[in-house]
């Protein structure tokens, strides 16, 4: 298997499935190329003096660090001249970037998390790219309302993971596959196929600090857990938090388990904290193509129909007997 390559496996994705357009795997393999220098960058850390913070905000008024704003100037770079897209947009930048008029233009809008996990970067834990892909609309001026399409529309979807390796993990609506980076070569090579996250599981995963803001569902689930063996569900469980999205998914994709990033009371105009263009809706492709669920505790992630661009959502994503416990708690 390690003998396939990004581009070969594209190349026969492209053969057998008729979804797979050619402008579509170019895409991808312009996608895989930008993150491949983001994790140059990532790995050469203080030595290309590109940790710490940028001393500019973005539109979410969060304070950016130079790697949220270098890797968003690499997959703006790297895509605007291919002729596949209309357009992009990027949790970083508070409208759609268009393609410039002297290159062509293509028929699909690429949203970005250009850097995952930002917090963690100045402390060198594992951080990563999320992308989503959608078709741009016949006719459609490729501005923000092109973008406000529910998940179930999106043709691709997927992550770089700048851990001790570096991953890129893919569904193109068939399956999640992982490819490896071999740093020497600069090429991605398939190293996993078909991931399946377990219906059951004895992990999960929540920042924990936010508990008194929760609400009544999630603090009764998240109650039971702790009680492991002497409560209702009559079994221990264990908890993992690393505080990337990309790389909590990432292990629930590997070993199952379950995600909750609630709604909560901290800041009452919120819906969530996660973003549901450029965080919820790539990874509840992923996570629902490897069996698992993803919801906001009332609905499928994947069926919200969006209202703007940087609208945030409650997530609760992974093993789907937990995820449908967590939403029945939500209705009771
Ligand atoms: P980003 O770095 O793109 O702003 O996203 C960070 C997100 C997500 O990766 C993670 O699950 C969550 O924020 C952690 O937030 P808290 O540390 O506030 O819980
Ligand atoms: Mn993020
Ligand atoms: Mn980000």
């Amino acid at each position: 298997m390690h003998d396939i390559t990004l581009s070969r496996f594209l190349i026969e994705a492209q053969r057998e499935q008729q979804s797979l357009s050619a402008d579509l795997r170019q895409l991808l393999e312009v996608v895989a190329r930008a993150c491949t220098a983001i994790a140059v960058a990532v790995n050469k850390g203080d030595l290309a003096g590109v940790l710490g913070s940028a001393g500019s905000g973005n539109v979410q008024g969060e304070v950016q660090k130079k790697l949220d704003v270098i890797s968003n100037d690499i997959l703006l770079a790297a895509n605007e001249w291919g002729g596949h897209l209309a357009a992009m947009a990027s949790e970083e930048m508070e409208h759609p970037h268009p393609i410039p008029h002297r290159y062509p233009k293509g028929e699909y809008l690429l949203l970005f998390d250009p850097l995952d996990g930002s917090s963690n970067i100045d402390v060198n834990v594992s951080i990563g790219t999320i992308f989503s892909v959608l078709r741009c609309p016949a006719g459609s001026a490729a501005d923000e309302q092109a973008f406000l399409q529910n998940g179930r529309q999106q043709v691709c979807a997927g992550y770089a993971l700048y851990g001790p390796t570096t991953l890129l993990v893919l569904t193109l609506g068939q399956g999640v596959h992982v490819f490896t980076l071999d740093r020497e070569t600069c090429t991605f090579h398939l190293t996993q196929k078909n991931l399946r996250i377990p219906e059951d599981t004895q992990e999960y995963a929540i920042n924990a600090s936010n508990a008194r803001h929760w609400e009544a569902p999630v603090q009764r689930y998240i109650a039971e857990l702790q009680a492991g063996k002497d409560g209702v569900r009559g079994k221990d469980f264990n908890m993992r938090w690393v505080g990337s999205m990309v790389a909590d998914v990432h292990r629930i994709l590997s070993r199952g388990g379950i995600f909750l990033y609630p709604k909560d009371t901290k800041d009452a105009g919120k819906a969530g904290k996660l973003r549901l263009m450029y965080e919820a809706n790539p990874m509840a492709f992923l996570v629902e193509q490897a069996g698992g669920a993803a919801s906001d505790g009332r609905r499928d992630i994947l069926d919200i129909a969006p209202e703007t661009l940087h609208q945030r959502v409650a997530v609760v994503l992974g093993a789907r007997h937990e995820v449908e416990r967590v939403a029945a708690y939500h209705l009771s």
